[in-house]
């Protein structure tokens, strides 16, 4: 779904293997930027085949702000994967057009497997789900038989597959806060910041995959700290894919939605925000008057990889999203025995948010102690 002028990018990713993590390369492509009065036409034609071919677009906060956009005008949605899983999964329609990277696409489909889910860019990809191949975490699982295998949602169906639990960064915190109570030890992939997090907050015994986020990985607990100076009164949104001392800085740490949630409800007009630059449209449309700040990503002597903004959800484009549309291809097929198996820890997930009130609105953000003494609700 490329064009030919489209830039190239070659992408540096953590591949840990036997204790080691080395480094592995991926491609994306940065779409044009379309005219504004095709834009416009774009925008008008995606509309009118979602109507016409009984679908619903599901976006998720990092992609650009047209296609954010246009999943809430067509009555579709934008959110954080949690929701993205729960809304495609209920919503009646029979395409789901999944804007986002792959493991999103995939977990609608082993949700929704009578559904047809389309997906604009099918080499959209994300640098944990690339970082855990199926191969290497399944010997993994297997030298720790007495483990709970617990996965981030970032993973490929085969790897959610030989999961007991998958979750989100939505709700991650009081799943594993309640394995624990059980007395289970974890096996967790792949997100090495994450997971650190959630073993600190919780005091689980958890043995780690030394996976990144390409993004995340990126922002400077040094620069963030003189950035605070600048902005004495600005609160710190971080999303736990970020390194611990950025963490430690935060106000806030939770999903892209418990950060959207932190930002309409702290008492601070300004803010320093540690995740993907996408988020900023939402941040700045549901806070007119609030000011919001990228946090740094590389000190002045260093290049960043990613600067903020993942290169595989800019890969989703007005473009290619009316294309598949149109033609049906980037059509997402699952092996079905991978599939009915990694639907068990998804739907594991989605039955504990219920019993755990975890709704769309609510999320459970993960609160710094500087602000509620403890984790809790935002
Ligand atoms: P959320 O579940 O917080 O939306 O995160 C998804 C993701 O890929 C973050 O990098
Ligand atoms: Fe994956 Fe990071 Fe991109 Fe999220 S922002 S999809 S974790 S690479």
């Amino acid at each position: 779904m490329n064009t030919a002028t489209e830039e190239r990018k070659v992408i540096d990713f953590d591949l840990p293997k036997f204790g080691k993590i080395s480094t592995a390369h991926a491609w994306a492509s940065v779409p044009n930027e379309p005219s504004q009065a095709e834009r416009a036409e774009l925008k008008a034609a995606i509309a009118a085949e979602l109507k016409a071919r009984d679908a619903a677009l599901v976006a998720h906060y990092y992609v650009h702000p047209d296609l954010q956009d246009l999943a809430e005008e067509t009555g579709g949605i934008v959110s954080d994967s949690l929701e993205m899983a729960r809304f495609g999964r209920d919503h009646p329609a029979k395409t789901l057009v999944v804007a986002g990277v792959r493991f999103m696409g995939e977990t609608a489909k082993i949700l929704s497997p009578d559904k047809r889910v389309l997906v604009p860019e099918m080499e959209a990809n994300c640098s944990l789900d690339l970082g855990c191949p199926i191969e290497d975490f399944a010997t993994f699982c297997d030298q720790h038989p007495d483990r709970t295998v617990v996965v981030y949602a970032n993973t490929s169906a085969a790897v959610k597959a030989r999961a007991d639990w998958m979750v989100t960064s939505s709700i991650a915190l009081p799943i594993v806060r309640h394995l624990k109570e059980q007395g289970k030890k974890i096996l967790w992939a792949p997100d090495r910041h994450l997971g650190g997090y959630i073993a600190e907050q919780t005091g689980a015994d958890m043995l780690m995959w030394q996976g990144s986020c390409i993004v995340h990985d990126e922002f400077k607990g040094f620069e963030l700290a003189e950035l605070k100076k600048q902005h004495p009164r600005a609160k710190v949104l971080v999303h736990p894919e970020s390194p611990r001392e950025v963490v430690a800085m935060a106000d806030v740490v939770g999903s892209t939605s418990q950060i959207l949630k932190g930002a309409r409800e702290l008492d601070a007009t300004e803010f320093i925000v540690a995740t993907d630059n996408g988020m900023m449209h939402k941040l700045r449309a549901q806070n007119p008057g609030k000011v919001f700040i990228e946090a740094p990503t590389s000190g002045k002597s260093a290049t960043c990889k990613s600067c903020a903004h993942c290169p595989w959800m800019a890969m989703n484009g007005l473009r290619n999203t009316l294309a598949v549309l149109k033609s049906g291809t980037n059509e997402i097929h699952i092996d079905p025995a991978i599939a009915t198996r990694a639907k068990l820890p998804i739907d594991r997930m989605l039955d504990f948010a219920v019993k755990a009130g975890i709704t769309a609105s609510r999320g459970a953000a993960a609160v710094s102690s500087a602000q509620t003494g403890g984790i809790g609700p935002a």
